[in-house]
């Protein structure tokens, strides 16, 4: 990971910059270097199917989060990518309703000298603030966070001009639903069923709609394998980031186990905390935790009765 920055200090200070925010969750390459630290990675873009050439084609990312779907369809060749979200300014943000903190992509943005757009728009506003509709639509794990998703969904299919990719779990009832379902404790989302899906997006004016049901065992592998457990000294110091002149920014006094996910200069990475010297941090057993194992295979069996996670794929 080490690098020598030269004289770049432009660079260096966009990383620290980077570097200095503590929630991530999609992990972005930003050269051959440095990626983002967070726990979603890129190749769930193969893992969930979606289209390899993007050559000349438009695309819009809905609730575009750190903006990983959307650095990677310009890679893919799209000639226009506009990464939405509910983009505010005020900070580091962790909820998924209250708006997403705009600093990190817009200082990806800037690392990678992307032309991407970077538009503060919520998915129920599409229309009238876009004005214009985009050959393929990209929105994932936004609709079951909604308050009124057919809103969000209606909004989706009127910005596509040919292809529209949902990723969102389905349910198997055997009617058109869509319900609020429990998902632990106080938490529920919306989860359509697949006829659901298909009827909605026939009297949308769509001729085609496919499923395809994502394997989780391999992304649940690939975050258990990147991400190595450290146990903490006793009354740390944590810093701001892991280039020269960072700063102390709070004491840890607890001796927690934490997953890392960066080593950055001999600074490791813990999210929602900030970065630690390696030698004050005791790396325990990074295998996967049996009774882990124990709860995912029990939620998968249920999964397989009740929900899906899944890719919709609707053409025009
Ligand atoms: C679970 S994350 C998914 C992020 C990304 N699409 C992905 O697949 O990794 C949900 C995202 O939806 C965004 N979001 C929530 N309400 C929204 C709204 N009304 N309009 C647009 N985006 C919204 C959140 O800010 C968050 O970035």
């Amino acid at each position: 990971m080490d690098r020598i920055l030269g004289n770049d200090d432009k660079t260096l200070e966009n990383l620290k910059d980077l570097f200095s925010i503590h929630t991530w969750r999609q992990r972005i390459t930003l050269d051959k270097h440095y990626i983002t630290p967070g726990y979603l990675f890129e190749k769930e873009w193969e893992i969930i199917g979606l289209p390899n050439n993007l050559d000349g084609l438009t695309f819009l990312d809905v609730g575009a989060n750190d903006g990983m779907y959307s650095f990677l369809a310009e890679k893919k060749g799209s000639k226009k990518v506009l990464a939405t979200d509910i983009y505010i300014n005020e900070g580091e943000c962790l909820s998924m309703i209250e708006g997403w903190d705009i600093r990190k992509i817009t200082l990806i943005k800037k690392y990678k000298n992307s032309l991407i757009d970077i538009v503060p728009v919520s998915i129920y506003q599409l229309v009238d603030k876009l004005r214009e509709k985009f050959d393929v639509v990209f929105c994932g794990n936004v609709l079951a966070w909604l308050n009124d998703p057919l809103i969000g969904l209606e909004q989706l299919c009127l910005s596509t001009k040919k292809m529209l990719i949902i990723r969102e779990d389905i349910s198997n009832i055997n009617k058109p639903v869509l319900e609020k379902v429990r998902q632990n404790g106080n938490k529920f989302n919306w989860i359509g069923s697949k006829k659901f899906y298909i009827d909605y997006f026939k009297s949308m004016g769509f001729t085609k709609v496919e499923f395809r049901i994502i394997d989780e065992w391999p992304i649940f592998l690939e975050r258990k394998t990147y991400f190595p457990h450290f146990e903490l000294k006793d009354n740390i110091n944590v810093f701001n980031h892991p280039f020269s002149d960072n700063e102390i920014i709070k004491k840890v006094n607890n001796h927690k186990i934490l997953p890392s996910l960066l080593n950055v200069n001999g600074f490791l990475y813990f999210n929602e905390l900030g970065w630690i010297k390696e030698d004050e941090a005791k790396k325990v057993d990074s295998s996967i935790p049996k009774n882990y194992i124990k709860r995912k295979i029990f939620e998968w069996k249920f999964r397989k009765n009740s929900l899906q996670n899944c890719v919709i794929y609707a053409y025009k």
